[in-house]
């Protein structure tokens, strides 16, 4: 065994979530999200001793369901200022997983690092039975210090899985197999820290990102609304009068919406709304100018991002400009 003073130095930023919750006793149903602190979730997987010098820094400790942008930019500056020390080997991020694809793209798109940045969480509570948050623990700290990690952008380890930040959803709402990387796969496996890798990332990401922390106090406002049969335009309407400088549609199929709602985001577009339109589906691409003419009403294509992620990107997009066309390039890179 390596001595302790010579591995590699990792810090561990805690934000709460399930990996952080305790179930409630006394066989009621339920549990209490972020209850455990970043130290106690440290306690519970002293393996982790072998692999890396941990420290453990709280920047939220709150269910993911209540991430947002103000979190993001002090979780990003943390996560940035311990990857600029020489000295540490990567970053490890306690999530919840209802919003870790959208947190871990968003770090994707702003740090500026080579060095791993692991994002890991837990579906089943720290005290449930078969805990699935110390094993997905253990691996994470492997994946952020194997060095065939850096270069990778950010990742997300889960149920013995590594994947890119830009490829998964959650999209089931117990398992622990939950994350899919629906579009280009899994990144590599990693099994009780033994890491096996598949494939490299396709898109631009973290060092070879344009976008930056630099200057960034606060985020655009971006509305995504949901399409069903029977849509009426209002909630366009809505999100345009009360200051949204982006829209993006989570249409039906090839990210549709019915002629009203297509006539009122058009508007939208005119007054100079950024409208991406992404899918409902869960799958595919959605591609310019196929059923809807984008060129003529000046939409953007979300291509195969989901709407939460479209509005990751539209946030950081519309930071740099308001010009359709660059926009959907940068769909086209990140
Ligand atoms: C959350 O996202 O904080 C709750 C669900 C989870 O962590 O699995």
């Amino acid at each position: 065994m390596q001595p302790a003073n010579s591995l590699p130095r990792v810090r561990l930023l805690a934000t709460g979530g399930t990996i952080a919750g305790t179930q409630l006793l006394g066989g009621k149903r339920g549990y209490v999200a972020a209850a455990l602190s970043a130290d106690a979730l440290l306690t519970a997987v002293p393996q982790v001793a072998q692999l890396a010098r941990l420290e453990a820094e709280q920047v939220a400790a709150i269910g993911s369901q209540d991430m947002d942008e103000t979190v993001w930019l002090k979780l990003a500056a943390r996560a940035q200022a311990a990857l600029d020390e020489p000295d540490v080997a990567g970053v490890v991020i306690t999530h919840g997983t209802d919003t870790m694809e959208e947190t871990a793209f968003f770090l994707n798109l702003v740090l500026r690092t080579e060095k791993p940045v692991v994002l890991v969480g837990a579906m089943r509570p720290a005290t449930a039975i078969s805990a699935d948050g110390p094993m997905n623990l253990f691996n994470a700290v492997a994946v952020a210090v194997h060095p065939e990690m850096r270069g990778r952008g950010v990742l997300v380890v889960a149920n013995d899985e590594i994947h890119f930040a830009r490829e998964i959803a959650k999209t089931n709402t117990t398992q622990v197999g939950t994350f899919r990387a629906t579009y280009r796969g899994l990144a590599g496996l990693v099994h009780s820290g033994r890491i096996h890798l598949y494939a490299a990332p396709v898109r631009r990401h973290t060092a070879a990102s344009d976008f930056s922390l630099r200057e960034l106090t606060q985020l655009p406002r971006v509305e995504i609304v949901y399409a069903y049969a029977g849509m009426r335009p209002d909630l366009i309407h809505a999100a345009v009068r009360t200051g949204a400088a982006g829209l993006v549609l989570a249409g039906v199929g090839d990210g549709n919406v019915n002629a009203a709602c297509r006539a009122a985001a058009a508007e939208a577009a005119k007054a100079g709304v950024i409208v991406v339109r992404s899918s409902r589906t869960g799958g595919g691409v959605v591609e310019r100018n196929i059923e809807i003419d984008d060129d003529a009403l000046g939409f953007v294509a979300a291509e195969e991002l989901n709407p939460a992620k479209a509005r990751v990107l539209l946030q950081l997009a519309l930071t740099r400009t308001r010009d359709p066309r660059a926009i959907q390039e940068m769909f086209h890179v990140y």
